[in-house]
């Protein structure tokens, strides 16, 4: 049996209601559920773990600097839906199966409401890891709009937890944005790309397949199961269905894209010839527009997002096939992995039912270039290592996840580059908790027999469509890869790792912390920082926000 591209309609998200307010903030209950979902017309329902029950969640559309609380609940079974490798950290046999923490991917919150790996919590938070702090977390929103994503984190299992559904979109608006007259309302469409495989036949037919051992393990034989390197599913899903299809005006559309998938590399085309205007990237808007030629195709990485304007209006009556030709894995490709060339089709009508009076500004934002100038330079690695069973095991800096002490260490309110370095053959989706953060550059380096980098050559600017604010950047193999943040406006413990979840669960994570700064009043404005990005707003509501009242009521007894 195969399945059939193009014959279920997309889904799209809907978008989740308050249940009520908590001190004037609106406060969400969100419950993890396993529920059978219909994936494809000639799928059965398959089992799945969705927010509230759904996969992809709820969308969650906020205002800029208007907080909101979640709950976030956990319903579900006590057994994992997928193998649960019991060799990899914190998923040894003593640690229940099926654990849960949230994070909010992009987003500028207190490390307590986070979602660090080892926050998690089991059902009905009957059992909670040793970073449990509270059940209810606080998102200030106070940052430029852009899309952000939640997904769950709980340390050695993101990988399936993700796979098995959990994850939805977060975008962030505000009343500038709106003065852009982007194409917006039914216009506007999230889409988010995986790729998942099924059992198409026997008694799990239309399951979900996650590998329970590596394809070529080396000897010894591994246990079983065992974490993969890398996962390749064989079918493309976009918002939870599989190959879909958008009926589409001819007109302009605006699409945020998001990689959701765990190892895959996307690089996007249209098989209509035309090019994507990307308008934002992980952080929020360009300055200007960037047209992504598709020639050059748009790439990307596990874990990011792009936003884009295409423009259907001289494409009538045309099917429009969402292509994909990225190496898999990436850069170097592999013939054993499955190619996924085509994503989802637009269906484009006729007509118009009213005429296209949205636009594309020619200025979107202001962005404060980051000045790499005296700045603390931090230098980080990206090896390959293998563990006790031989199994290929990504470092940075040669720690593992919870090795001490803490290496990475920047001051609140300061600026630093960090320069990663890559001796590994892939390329490495690098991202970082709290901030968003620059791109430099990135220049070949050479490296000798022992691991040392010998040389380092010319750096070469970030593609254009790069030039704004991330918070994945792509590490590409034998190259320094340079990027410049201001960490704060908040202290405390957050991670960095690999988005490539089967490399994040399997050590490609490291905790970094944000240091008390006495020098530094987060309150304060900051010279050059541009007003939507500014620190001062997540302080705005001091001295009664929430977020500090809730302190006082729950068993949080630390200081920040
Ligand atoms: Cu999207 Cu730490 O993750
Ligand atoms: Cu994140
Ligand atoms: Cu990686």
């Amino acid at each position: 049996m195969s399945l059939d591209k193009f014959v279920d309609a997309l889904p799209l998200p809907s978008v989740i209601k308050a249940k009520g307010k908590h001190n004037g903030i609106p406060y969400h209950e969100v419950a993890m559920k396993q529920v059978q979902q219909k994936l494809h017309r000639d799928l059965p329902p398959t089992t799945v773990w969705g927010y509230n029950g759904l996969y992809p969640g709820p969308t969650f559309e906020v205002r800029r600097n208007h907080p909101i609380l979640v709950k976030w609940e956990n319903h579900l079974p006590f057994e994992h839906l997928l193998p649960v490798d019991r060799t990899v950290h914190g998923a040894e046999p003593d640690q229940p199966s099926v654990r849960t923490v949230v994070h909010l991917h992009g987003g500028r919150v207190r490390p307590e409401n986070d979602g660090y790996p080892e926050a998690w919590f089991t059902k009905n938070f009957k059992n909670t890891g040793p970073k449990f702090l509270h059940e209810v977390y606080y998102y200030p929103n106070c940052q430029r709009p852009t899309t952000f994503w939640y997904h769950d984190h709980a340390v050695g299992i993101t990988r399936l937890n993700v796979y098995a559904g959990l994850a939805g979109f977060y975008l962030i608006r505000d009343e500038a944005e709106e003065m852009l007259n982007l194409p917006r309302g039914k216009y506007e469409i999230p889409l988010v790309i995986q790729d998942r495989s099924f059992y198409l036949s026997g008694d799990r037919q239309g399951e979900l397949f996650y590998p329970p051992l590596p394809e070529q393990p080396p000897p010894p034989p591994p246990p079983n199961p065992s974490v993969v390197p890398e996962f390749f599913g064989d079918t493309a899903l976009v918002n939870g269905k599989v190959w879909p299809f958008l009926e589409v005006e001819p007109r302009k559309y605006r699409f945020r894209l998001l990689n959701g998938s765990n190892s895959r590399f996307y690089r996007l085309r249209l098989s209509s010839g035309q090019d994507f205007v990307q308008i934002g990237t992980d952080g929020g808007f360009l300055e200007s527009p960037v047209v992504v030629l598709n020639r050059d195709g748009l790439l990307l990485a596990p874990g990011e997002r792009a936003d884009v304007i295409v423009d259907f209006s001289n494409h009538a009556g045309q099917q429009i096939i969402l292509t994909n030709d990225a190496p898999t894995p990436f850069p170097t490709g592999s013939p054993d992995a499955p190619a996924l060339p085509e994503i989802m089709q637009f269906l484009v009508r006729e007509k118009v039912s009213k005429p296209d009076k949205s636009e594309i500004p020619s200025t979107l934002s202001c962005i404060e270039r980051l000045d790499p100038n005296n700045v603390p330079v931090r230098q980080n690695f990206l090896l390959e290592r293998t563990d006790e069973f031989h199994r290929l095991k990504l470092l940075l800096n040669d720690m593992e996840w919870d090795e001490l002490p803490i290496t990475e260490t920047p001051y609140n309110g300061t600026v630093e580059v960090w320069e990663l370095y890559n001796l590994t053959a892939d390329t490495h989706p690098i991202h970082l908790h709290l901030v968003q953060f620059q791109i430099l550059n990135r220049a070949p380096i050479t490296v000798d027999e022992n691991g040392n980098v010998i040389d380092v050559g010319t750096p070469v600017d970030p593609d254009p469509n790069e030039r704004g604010w991330k918070d994945i950047v792509r590490a590409n193999p034998a190259e320094v890869t340079r990027i410049i943040a201001r960490f704060g406006p908040f202290t405390g413990i957050y991670p960095w790792h690999c988005h490539i979840l089967e490399h994040e669960d399997h050590e490609m994570m490291r905790p970094y912390e944000v240091l008390d700064n006495p020098n530094f009043d987060p309150t304060q404005v900051i010279q050059g920082q541009c007003p939507d990005d500014s620190f001062t707003q997540c302080f705005d509501c001091l001295p009664d926000c929430w977020d500090d009242s809730f302190h006082d009521e729950s068993s949080d007894e630390s200081s920040d």
